[in-house]
């Protein structure tokens, strides 16, 4: 059942945190529904813009809908991750998505206003609701690449301004983290104590915590010893998820991580059956990996075993 993402933050705001995952294809599709009623967990499905091109937007919608319907059990929102104007509208027109994040960020306060109030006051006449981004985080985005250096953490002030003049139904703050796999190259940490501002000056408002994966060193491990290179990759450590939630988080993005479990299955795959060449046969796995991965990570949110008493609220 698609809900709003609003919905499940009514449901989860100060006891745990919904895992946003971002996918691609069809595996993604298939373990994260599998993995989510495997934990008993509502959850969170972001699709990114260039996730819309890859597998073409309708390729995609049509995947949900189906999985929808293999998995009637489940409940979960279908959010764009990352719009631009443009991709907000075509996502609002398209009458599929419950939720979409306009990401101003990168321009200047005032601009960011004006662009997120554009696209709330279209969204909320669909009753779709809307994810905004204050600060700026480091790493690579769609449209943008922000060095660590340049990465700005949200002002707690600024965030209570830009939540009332815009109408966002969410938002996302910059407290430290960043996206990819190489996080934390100083001694930089979360910064907890700005969520704690943040969190007093919007009181029961959701925020959100993009660039959270962890980059288990195990699974980094895994993937050069299979022949990968990514030295040096680090992420959030996981278990700090459940303080980041009493503090108002109640969507946690998760991306790389993903990818590391496809890299890791695919690496070793070949590696250790170099005479194989049916793709169902990795895909195979790395479903189930990958469904296994994401019932790990529910369980590190809290979401896990939240499916049935939310269902009693809706
Ligand atoms: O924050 C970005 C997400 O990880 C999506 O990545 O734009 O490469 O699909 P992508
Ligand atoms: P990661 O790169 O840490 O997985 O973050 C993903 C994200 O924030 C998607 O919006
Ligand atoms: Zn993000």
């Amino acid at each position: 059942m698609i809900v709003t993402t609003k919905k499940l933050f009514e449901a989860a705001y100060g006891k745990y945190a919904i895992g946003a995952y971002n996918i691609n294809n069809l595996e993604q599709c298939m373990g994260l529904f599998q993995g989510n009623l495997e934990s008993r967990a509502p959850f969170i499905i972001q699709i990114s813009k260039g996730a819309r091109t890859y597998s073409n937007k309708r390729m995609l919608e049509g995947l949900i809908r189906a999985a929808d319907e293999v998995f009637p059990e489940a409940v979960f929102a279908v959010h764009l991750d990352h719009g631009d104007v443009d991709t907000c509208l075509d996502c609002i027109d398209s009458g599929f998505y419950s939720s979409v994040m306009i990401d101003a960020s990168h321009e200047p306060y005032e601009k960011n206003v004006e662009i997120t109030r554009g696209v709330v006051n279209v969204a909320h006449d669909r009753g779709i609701v809307v994810e905004a981004e204050l600060g700026q985080l480091g790493g690579v985005e769609e449209h943008v690449v922000v060095s660590e250096a340049n990465a700005k953490l949200t002002d707690p002030d600024q965030a209570k301004d830009f939540v009332t003049r815009t109408g966002i139904d969410s938002l996302a703050c910059a407290i430290g983290t960043s996206h990819g796999a190489f996080k934390f190259s100083g001694t930089q940490g979360l910064h907890f104590d700005v969520l704690e501002q943040i969190q007093q000056r919007l009181p029961g408002f959701p925020l959100v915590m993009h660039g959270s994966s962890s980059v288990p060193q195990e699974e980094v491990a895994r993937i050069n010893a299979a022949g990968g290179s990514m030295k040096g990759a680090k992420g959030v450590d996981a278990d700090q998820f459940r303080h980041a939630a009493k503090l108002g988080v109640t969507k946690i993005n998760i991306d790389t991580d993903g990818r590391l479990v496809w890299t890791r299955v695919h690496r070793e795959f070949f590696r250790d059956q170099p005479e194989k060449f049916d793709l169902r046969d990795p895909g195979k796995i790395f479903m189930a990996e990958y469904a296994k991965f994401i019932a790990g990570k529910n369980e590190k949110l809290g979401s896990a075993g939240k499916l049935d008493e939310l269902k009693k609220i809706l």
